[in-house]
């Protein structure tokens, strides 16, 4: 959040800063833009630096020590390199009022405590150590700006006895100095440190030492390339105040040196025993890793990423739908490319993989039980498989974001291994139902603890003996399907799943495709355990979830025609264009043929008018993923459409019957909603408004396509999660004429 030029209410009456350096200058000034406080005098142990700042109008007052700079000062900040704190302390404490809040910038926080404490006698309520996660390889106080701190992270790291007044008021000024501030403990202040900024800089300063020591080092920095330069960019820093920083932080800092080494000297024996697998398996975790980090901080660090990046749709009404354009690949099929990839034997090469949070989140997961993984690179993923047996145990929980589909397919493949799993999601899924597959898994001898009420997360205890058995599916879930035929592959024995409709039928398709036979009498998939896989060649077609937006946003949009290429139209995936035709759409199928044994075909789609329809009930769960979209094409077409037997939908990433009927209404639709459905009266005018998405993305995009009809703006917030099934919606959106734009802010 950045304060801009909004007037601030002072927050406190006198501040005094202690050291006139980098962060004490700029947050000198940033105080004074910001007006948070009456007055703000300064010190510096070097007079002329605070007659500088006094001159340049960094402070209002100067001292010219520290016992005189805190006099009446309500706020003081001790801003002095770290091995200074002490005498600085000793120096101010006669002169400190007994209202003060005392707090300092030092980039450890257990030194400043044994500082306080021995000045002290104790760790006084009122003292606060702080730590801005701020600064620039140049020091100095003509270094310092006022936006130093703006849009940065401030840890504090209060006593269990702060007062809380005086955490409020400290909070408060940081917070209008444009800063977002964390608090945690010291410790876990000092370790965090220690790994993600003092070892780099050690690394660095060492690094650059070695090479200048080399006999023609003027050739090596001569020659040196921009990965040298950036990796040694923060080499340049004040050495004074590292080795401060590196003193101080003794203990922490050598866990993180020693654990560094080993794994540099692993590094060194895969080198020396010409170990590729090795050295492929740590760079492409590695990059991974920074991916994943980048983006989950944006370039800054400790975001909570439930609040980051809100993400706002903004539709203008009208629009088109125009063009030829293929959208991106199958998001069921990219999860399972990726999950037998890992546990065929031999290497998989996947071409049109989804690189959408859901199925990276599955890539991720493998990576953390030892898998390696090229890529992904424009949609190619190449897999080593490590066989059925050869996962290693993973070093946390596995994180599956938003993926319901991850989640439970994951239990049935995990319930099976030698070894303990957790599985953990984001506040959506973590929502979601898991019993439908925690309790047929148990049946099989699976050890599984859910979260409270059959939610996540799920522990799935390793070791354990399965053995396959026969369940009739109560609910058609492909999910449930596909989690028990994993599951299926570690047990003794046949495994079969009867399901009430047929679902999508993927997990089938793929397993026969690496050579592990799945056979299918009426309704019932089945496969026998202890067999093998072996990798080859897949290719993803595009997604016919993320392309039914398409097909509905050129349903409805007059003088609409669009292409729509190489979209998987397997069978149990394609009740959209079933629904979408019987409600009078022109969509029609070219150059239809079949990749990998999924059929594929271009789609064209042109204008028509639409008529509202009872859907039948058997298209459901062949269109499940694409009702969202569908009851927009209702909301805009001649007569009543009526939904039924769609109970499920309630329990997807929101509950979409509700979710969707409230966002019709905010654009001003009336619907009526039933236990299992909907129905959505059509002929209405959508005059526009702002509809929240609840974060699913399905929601988000169909609210973009009912834009095309709509007489009036419309706002949709909480769209980050399209990212999750549809990276790069917005762009596609506006080439076809979908008049989006899309506001992002932390
Ligand atoms: C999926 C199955 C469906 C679907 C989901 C993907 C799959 O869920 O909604 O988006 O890849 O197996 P259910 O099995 O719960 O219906």
């Amino acid at each position: 959040m950045s304060t801009g030029d909004m007037p601030n209410r002072p927050v406190f009456r006198r501040v005094a800063i202690v050291g006139l350096g980098l962060i004490g200058g700029s947050l000198a000034l940033a105080i004074r833009e910001h007006g948070l406080a009456g007055t703000v005098v300064g010190t510096d142990r070097r007079d002329d630096e605070t007659l500088w700042a006094r001159d340049h109008g960094v402070i209002d007052e100067m001292a010219f020590s520290a016992a005189d700079a805190v006099k009446e000062a309500d706020l003081v900040v001790v801003a002095v390199p770290v091995r200074a704190t002490r005498d600085v302390l000793e120096a101010v404490r006669p002169a400190l009022s007994d209202h003060a809040v005392l707090t300092d910038v030092g980039s450890t926080k257990g030194s400043f405590i044994q500082a306080v404490q021995a000045v002290f006698g104790e760790w006084p309520e009122r003292v606060i150590p702080g730590h801005p996660i701020a600064g620039s390889e140049k020091s100095g106080i003509r270094a310092a700006h006022g936006d130093l701190f703006d849009r940065h992270k401030i840890i504090l790291t209060p006593p269990d006895s702060v007062a809380p007044e005086a955490l409020d008021q400290l909070t408060r000024l940081w917070e209008g100095c444009g800063a977002r501030v964390l608090t945690m403990s010291v410790d876990r202040h000092d370790e965090v440190l220690a790994a993600t900024s003092h070892l780099p800089h050690l690394i660095a300063f060492s690094l650059v030492d070695t090479l200048a020591g080399e006999d023609d080092n003027l050739d090596i920095f001569r020659y040196a390339a921009g990965g040298f330069r950036d990796f040694t960019r923060i080499a340049a820093s004040d050495p004074i105040m590292w080795h401060d920083i590196f003193l101080s932080n003794r203990e922490a800092v050598l866990n993180m040196i020693d654990h560094f080494t080993a794994d540099l000297g692993q590094l060194r024996q895969a080198i020396e025993s010409q170990d590729g697998e090795r050295l492929l398996q740590v760079f492409s975790r590695a990059r991974a890793a920074r991916e994943h980090f980048s983006k989950m901080l944006s370039g800054q660090a400790y975001v909570n990423t439930e609040q980051q990046n809100q993400v706002t749709f903004r539709l203008q009404p009208g629009g088109a739908a125009q063009g030829d354009i293929r959208v991106p690949g199958d998001k069921s099929m990219s999860h399972r490319s990726i999950m037998l990839g890992a546990l065929a034997e031999g290497t998989t090469e996947v071409t049109g993989f989804l690189e959408g949070e859901d199925s990276l989140a599955t890539l991720q997961a493998f990576r953390d039980m030892g898998v390696t993984i090229e890529g992904p690179d424009q949609g190619f993923v190449r897999i080593h498989g490590v066989g059925l047996h050869g996962l290693q145990p993973p070093h946390g929980p596995l994180y599956l974001g938003n993926s319901g589909t991850a989640m439970r397919l994951f239990a049935g493949l995990l319930a099976g291994q030698r070894f303990d799993t957790e599985l953990t999601g984001d506040a959506s899924l973590s929502r979601r139902p898991m019993n439908r597959v925690a309790d047929p898994l148990r049946q099989m001898g699976a050890v599984i603890e859910t979260g409270e009420g059959g939610k996540p997360p799920l522990r799935l205890r390793g070791g354990q003996t399965l053995t396959g058995f026969h369940y009739d599916m109560p609910v058609a879930s492909a999910q449930v399907k596909s989690c028990l035929l994993l599951a299926g592959l570690y047990a003794n024995g046949d495994t079969s799943v009867a399901e009430p409709a047929p679902t999508r039928d993927h997990t089938e398709r793929m397993l026969n495709g690496f050579g592990y036979p799945v056979t299918r009498d009426g309704n019932t998939a089945r496969l026998s355990g202890g067999g093998r896989l072996t990798g080859g060649p897949i290719d993803v077609p595009s997604d016919i979830s993320s392309a039914a937006f398409f097909l509905v946003a050129a349903s409805v949009a007059p003088g609409a025609d669009l292409r729509l290429q190489h979209v998987g139209i397997n069978p149990t995936r394609t009740g959209v264009i079933t629904i979408l035709r019987e409600m009078g759409a022109d969509i029609t199928l070219e150059n239809e043929r079949e990749i990998g044994g999924e059929p594929v075909a271009d789609l064209r789609v042109r204008y028509a008018p639409l008529r509202g329809i009872r859907i039948p009930e058997d298209q459901v769960p062949l269109a499940i993923d694409e009702f969202p979209v569908l009851f927009i094409a209702a909301a805009c077409a001649e007569g009543t459409t009526l939904l039924t037997g769609a109970e499920e939908l309630r329990v997807k990433e929101s509950d979409r019957i509700q979710v969707m009927a409230d966002g019709l209404a905010a654009i001003g639709v009336d619907s009526t909603v039933t236990d299992d459905g909907i129905e959505i009266p059509g002929g209405q005018a959508l005059r526009g408004g702002t509809v929240d998405s609840h974060g699913d993305h399905r929601v988000a995009m169909a609210f973009a396509v009912a834009s095309l009809r709509a007489e009036g703006e419309i706002t949709i917030t909480d769209c980050a999660n399209v990212a999750t099934s549809f990276p790069g919606f917005d762009r596609l959106a506006q080439e076809v004429g979908i008049r989006l734009t899309v506001e992002a802010c932390e």
